[in-house]
């Protein structure tokens, strides 16, 4: 059994963003170019921006699209982790809405999570399928690269900004949100938050060496655990609301990669 990553290690670090719901684009960013990347995989969610954030340089890609047209089942993860691996992106901080298992998680507050449970299915969720010489198995006991994590807690108090350290991110399928019993079933898991982009992107960043973590922004109590059903006002206005501190980390984040 073979334990590796896709091609050699790249030198230097090099960030990336990924901006999710809500993080179409980054305000803040000078957008100095764009750059279209095809890929093996098929197309990217769209052209890598590449710019500076308060000053650092950084590279920028909405998962969802510009425009926040890709629903989360039908982005290229492979496409987007294989096209910032292909214009030598090292390190990734991936930007993530999520509802809230745990009742500490209430809307507004940031989460930097430590384990994932993956119950998506049916995404192109490996670049290790065909023409292989021999099968490959990452590790992924832990699925978030450990320094970038510290670096984005750190970030956190830099900025000033509330950051809760850990917490299991349950990786749904989507496009719909969950049952109040799917809920029940993901705490009983042991999974604290949930959303429906971080796999198979953590795994693919890990397969193509990529160091990779999230910051998560909780927008909504999970089914079941708030007052009545969620809706997209809600969410929306926990978005609103939880940007400026997201900005505030990344632009911490940007200084310390
Ligand atoms: N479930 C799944 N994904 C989400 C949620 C949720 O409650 N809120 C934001 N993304």
């Amino acid at each position: 059994m073979a334990t590796s990553t896709v091609g050699d290690p790249l030198p230097g670090r090099r960030l990336a963003i990924i901006g999710g719901t809500g993080l179409t684009s980054l305000e803040g960013l000078v957008i100095e170019r764009r750059e279209v990347v095809s890929t093996r995989w098929g197309e990217p969610s769209g052209p890598v921006s590449h710019g500076t954030l308060a000053g650092k340089s950084v590279a920028f890609l909405p998962r969802h699209g510009y425009r926040h047209t890709i629903p989360p089942h039908r982005v290229n993860y492979r496409a987007n982790i294989w096209a910032l691996r292909t214009i030598g992106i090292t390190h990734v901080v991936a930007v993530a809405a999520v509802g809230g298992i745990d009742a500490a998680l209430e809307p507004g507050c940031l989460v930097v999570p430590s384990q994932i449970v993956d119950y998506t299915w049916s995404r192109g969720h490996s670049f290790f399928e065909d023409e292989l010489d021999h099968v490959v198995h990452i590790d992924f006991t832990e699925p978030y690269e450990s320094e970038l994590r510290g670096l984005v807690l750190e970030a956190g108090r830099g900025a000033g900004v509330a950051l809760t350290d850990g917490g299991t991110y349950a990786a749904m399928q989507g496009p719909r949100l969950e049952t109040a019993a799917e809920i029940d079933r993901l705490e009983r898991d042991g999974c604290t938050l949930v959303g429906m982009t971080g796999m198979p992107e953590a795994a693919l960043a890990r397969e193509a060496g990529l160091a990779y973590a999230h910051l998560a922004v909780v927008v909504n109590p999970a089914a079941g655990r708030g007052e009545g059903p969620i809706t997209m006002e809600q969410i929306e206005g926990h978005l609103r609301a939880g940007m400026g501190r997201v900005r505030a980390v990344l632009e911490q984040v940007v200084r310390l990669v």
